[in-house]
C-alpha cells in the first residue's frame, strides 16, 4: 500500500509526537502543524530529519493559515489534534475555548471541504459523557458533559457529522479516555495522575492521593492511541463513525501505587487530602465499536505501559 498524505495538528504535543512517529514508521508521508503553546519541538527529535516529515509552527484557529497550509499540502487525511486540553483553563477562559475547541475544529472542516480532503480523525474525549453511572460506557450512552471542555468536544463532534452529512468527508471521532505514556508533561497540577505519580516516584517523592484512592479509570496507552490515530486516517475503506478509544478494563489508584510501590520499595507513603471537588469516581470504556470498525483494540498491558513511561 502506498504512503498516504496525513496532516496533524497537535503534532508537538504528547499523543500529537507519538501519532506522527508511528506514521513515519508505516512509510506515511506527514506535515505536523503546531503552536508549541504546550507542545515541543523535542517531542518530534526522532522524526525530524525525516524526509516525509515536515513541521510548520501555525494555529490552527487563523483560517488563511490553514486554509494555505492544506490547499499546499493536499493531505489525503487530517488528524486534528491541537486544543485547549487543560480542562481547568476552559473552564476560567471560556472564550478561548470556542476559539480552540470549536471555532478550529470548523475552520478544519471548512479547509477540509475547500481542497477535498477526504478524511478527518478528530480527538474528542471521554468528558462528552460527563458523569454516567451505566459502566462501561457505550458510545450510544447519554453525552451530558460537565462543562467548558466537555461540551466544547460535543459540539466539535457534531460540527464533524454535519460535514460528513452534507459534503461526504469522512469522518472518525476518538473518545480518548485517560491516555497515559512518555511525554506526558508532569509539571502541572492537572497533568494526568499516571505522569504525576510515575515523576514523584521516580524522584523518591511521596505522592498525594485526592479521596480514598478507590476511584478507577480506563488508563489507555500512548502508542495504542496512535495506533489508533494511523490506522484511522490511513485505512483505505471508507470509515466514519464515533469510537470510544479505551481499554475496558478499570484500574484504580490504589492499583497503580500498588504496581509503583513495587517497582519503587522504599518511597514513602501517599498522603491523603480531601477528593477534589466535581471528581468523577469511576470512568470506564466499552472498546467494542473500536474493534469492529478498525480490527484493533488498544490492548497494551498497564504494566507493561507504565514501565515504558518509568524508563524513560
Ligand atoms: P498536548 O497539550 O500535549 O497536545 C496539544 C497540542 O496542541 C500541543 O502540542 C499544543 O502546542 C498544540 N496546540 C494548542 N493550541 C494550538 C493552536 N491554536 N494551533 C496549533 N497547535 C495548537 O495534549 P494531548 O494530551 O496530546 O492532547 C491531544 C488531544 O487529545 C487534545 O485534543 C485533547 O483534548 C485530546 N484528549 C487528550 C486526552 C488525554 O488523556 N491526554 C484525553 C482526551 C482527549
Ligand atoms: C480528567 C482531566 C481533568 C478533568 C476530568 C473531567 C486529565 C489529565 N484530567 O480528569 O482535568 O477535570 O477529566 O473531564 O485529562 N489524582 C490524585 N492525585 C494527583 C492527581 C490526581 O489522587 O496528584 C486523582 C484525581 O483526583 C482523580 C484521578 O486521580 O480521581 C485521576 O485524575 P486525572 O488523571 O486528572 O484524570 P481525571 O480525573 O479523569
Amino acid at each position: 500500500m502506498p504512503g498516504k498524505r496525513v496532516l496533524v495538528t497537535g503534532a508537538a504535543g504528547f499523543i500529537g509526537s507519538h501519532t506522527v512517529d508511528r506514521l513515519i514508521a508505516d512509510g506515511h508521508s506527514v506535515l505536523g502543524v503546531d503552536d508549541l503553546s504546550t507542545g515541543s519541538e523535542a517531542n518530534l527529535q526522532s522524526v525530524s530529519r525525516e524526509s516525509r516529515f515536515e513541521f510548520k509552527a501555525a494555529d490552527v484557529a487563523e483560517a488563511k493559515e490553514i486554509h494555505s497550509i492544506v490547499e499546499s499540502f493536499q493531505p489525503e487525511s487530517i488528524i486534528h489534534l491541537a486544543a485547549l486540553v487543560s480542562v481547568p483553563r476552559a473552564e476560567s477562559e471560556p472564550a478561548l475555548n470556542y476559539r480552540l475547541n470549536i471555532q478550529a475544529t470548523q475552520e478544519i472542516c471548512e479547509a477540509a471541504r475547500s481542497h477535498q480532503v477526504r478524511r478527518i480523525v478528530f480527538a474528542s474525549s471521554a468528558a462528552v459523557y460527563g458523569e454516567c453511572s451505566d459502566l462501561p460506557l457505550a458510545e450510544s450512552a447519554p453525552t451530558i458533559p460537565l462543562g467548558q471542555y466537555g461540551s466544547a468536544k460535543r459540539i466539535s463532534e457534531q460540527l464533524l457529522a454535519g460535514y460528513h452529512a452534507s459534503y461526504g468527508i469522512e469522518t472518525v471521532c476518538f473518545r480518548y479516555f485517560n491516555v497515559y505514556g512518555p511525554r506526558q508533561d508532569p509539571a502541572s497540577p492537572y497533568s494526568g495522575v499516571v505522569s504525576i505519580f510515575g515523576d514523584r516516584y521516580r524522584a523518591g517523592k511521596p505522592v498525594v492521593i485526592f479521596g480514598d484512592g478507590s476511584q478507577s479509570r480506563d488508563f489507555v496507552y500512548v502508542g495504542d492511541v496512535a495506533t489508533a490515530n494511523t490506522l484511522a486516517s490511513t485505512l483505505e475503506s471508507p470509515t466514519s463513525g464515533t469510537f470510544n478509544c479505551c481499554t475496558g478494563i478499570s484500574t484504580s489508584l490504589l492499583d497503580l501505587i500498588d504496581v509503583l510501590n513495587e517497582r519503587f520499595p522504599g518511597v514513602p507513603k501517599p498522603g491523603h487530602e480531601a477528593a477534589r471537588p466535581g471528581d468523577i469516581r469511576h470512568s470506564l470504556g466499552d472498546p467494542s465499536a473500536i474493534t469492529a470498525a478498525l480490527g484493533f483494540t488498544p490492548s497494551t498491558p498497564f504494566a507493561t505501559g507504565l514501565r515504558s513511561l518509568l524508563d524513560v
